[in-house]
């Protein structure tokens, strides 16, 4: 099976991604050719005997911003008519399972890494297909977060996680946190395995693993939960584990008479 997508990395500071790409689960879908990521220093595309890669802003200011001839003559080097040129800068959309599922579906990534002020605008304009940003906080370049698609992106493709299909559904496309996990020993510190888990009635274990999401991600990350809604046993299950969590999320509980219908309110 030939690589089902390749990442071409473009940085000032290749040494930053060497170590993260060659070990744990990325390195050994490298080594089973799984996928293709190589890194690339921008310097080598430098175009005068400094090798100079900045230059200062136009119009004034502190910082230099990264010039955009080296980085256009990478791009043009590497790329082919299926490539999808991705700048990574605080500035872009903010990456999430969607995005990576999308992404997941290219053959071939260039992640171009950020340095300094930014990259000069024409980079923008004539080179990127997409903006992408890991989050609302800056890091000082790209070269984290091009690793950070890089792995979420490069796990969705065929083979690299164990489930391809339990990868691509899991967890936040689901819409649901993940919930608890416990191995060995059974007792750690005074805090027991819950007895669910060892009944061996699989049906059990399967509606227990199922609330415990829908508890965590109420308690952590009510926004998803708005977004992906409830089924009615679910929200009753909710509101009676979880009342103060629910009663923030929803207002009012369910027993609460619900608003008459207007016309019943004119009769009235
Ligand atoms: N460069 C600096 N901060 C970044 C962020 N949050 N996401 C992507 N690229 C960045």
């Amino acid at each position: 099976m030939p690589p089902s997508i390749r990442f071409d990395i473009l940085t000032l500071f290749p040494e930053m991604l060497a170590g993260p790409l060659e070990g744990g689960v990325l390195g050994r879908a490298r080594r089973a050719g799984l996928v293709e990521i190589e890194s690339h220093n921008l310097r080598d595309w430098a175009m005068d005997r400094h090798n100079t890669v900045d230059d200062y802003t136009f119009g004034g200011g502190s910082g230099m911003v990264m010039k955009p001839e080296p980085i256009a003559a990478a791009v043009e080097a590497l790329r082919n008519e299926k490539s999808w040129v991705v700048l990574l800068t605080p500035q872009g959309k903010v990456l999430d399972h969607a995005v990576a599922l999308e992404l997941s579906r290219k053959t071939h990534l260039i992640l171009i890494c950020g340095r300094y002020e930014g990259v000069d605008e024409r980079v923008r304009i004539q080179l990127v297909d997409e903006q992408i940003s890991i989050g609302d906080y800056v890091l000082t370049g790209g070269e984290l977060p091009a690793l950070v698609l890089t792995e979420t992106v490069a796990r969705l493709a065929p083979g690299v996680v164990g489930n391809d299909e339990a990868t691509r559904k899991e967890s936040h496309s689901e819409g649901l946190l993940e919930h608890p996990h416990f191995t060995r020993p059974r007792e750690f510190r005074g805090e027991a395995v819950p007895d669910v888990l060892l009944s061996g009635d699989h049906g059990a274990i399967r509606r227990w693993r199922h609330r415990e999401s829908l508890r965590r991600t109420l308690l952590v990350r009510p926004d998803l939960l708005q977004r992906r809604g409830l089924e009615p046993d679910e929200s009753e299950w909710l509101w009676k584990e979880e009342p103060a969590a629910m009663s923030g999320f929803h207002g009012v509980p369910p027993s609460v008479e619900p608003d008459p219908p207007l016309e019943k309110k004119l009769e009235s």
